[in-house]
């Protein structure tokens, strides 16, 4: 049996953790694949935050959810997710249990708006202080189109930073693939 792929490893680490009734953010929400995935997994009485710049992920977003069975409740966010502190209700600081990123480009769309480093550590920031205890987050890096990799190095530096009395973090990454296949950073919140 194969190794599980980057994304649904993302989703096995989150999956683990989230319980039904808790929040979750998706920092990314492109087509709305991982929106979905922790919208079932919080359950009807959960919160899942998603985020996009583009309408157009949104609205695919939206389209997706549509007429799903057992969600939490959703609210689309058109916010860069440098902001989700500012974004979150107050009452929910501190407790998300799961914060995803699927970095890069809205596949099938523009393929010049793509996530930056300007943005994207200041939210890894703010997403780690919105993990509750146990907590974790997910970051997918796409090292293959251009600016890709310098971020993918950004965001790693910033995961190698972390304090270990304070967090944990993984790599998850095929190393006999091309060099700019995708892969993924995980950061666990200890407390
Ligand atoms: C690879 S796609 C995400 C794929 C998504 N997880 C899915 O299920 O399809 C990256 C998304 O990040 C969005 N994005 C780019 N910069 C952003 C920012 N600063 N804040 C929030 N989203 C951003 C893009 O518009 C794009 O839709």
């Amino acid at each position: 049996m194969g190794f599980v792929s980057v994304l649904a490893y993302a989703q096995k680490l989150v999956g683990e953790r989230l319980q039904p009734g808790e929040i979750a953010v998706d920092a990314t929400a492109g087509t709305g694949v991982d929106t979905l995935f922790l919208a079932q997994k919080s359950g009807p009485r959960g919160t899942v935050y998603s985020f996009d710049i583009q309408e157009e992920a949104l609205n695919r977003t939206r389209e997706r959810l549509q007429g799903q069975p057992g969600l939490s409740e959703v609210r689309l966010i058109a916010k860069s997710h440098h902001v989700m502190k500012e974004a979150v209700e107050p009452a929910h600081l501190g407790k998300i249990a799961a914060v995803m990123f699927n970095l890069g480009y809205l596949p099938g769309a523009d393929s010049g708006v793509i996530t930056l480093p300007e943005t994207t550590l200041p939210a890894l920031e703010a997403a780690c202080r919105l993990l509750r205890r146990g907590g974790v987050l997910t970051a997918v890096l796409y090292p293959g189109h251009a600016g890709g990799g310098q971020e993918a190095h950004a965001v790693q530096d910033w995961a190698e930073q972390l304090p270990g009395a304070e967090y944990e973090a993984l790599t998850y990454r095929f190393v006999n693939r091309e060099a700019t296949a995708p892969y993924l950073i995980g950061v666990s919140k200890r407390k």
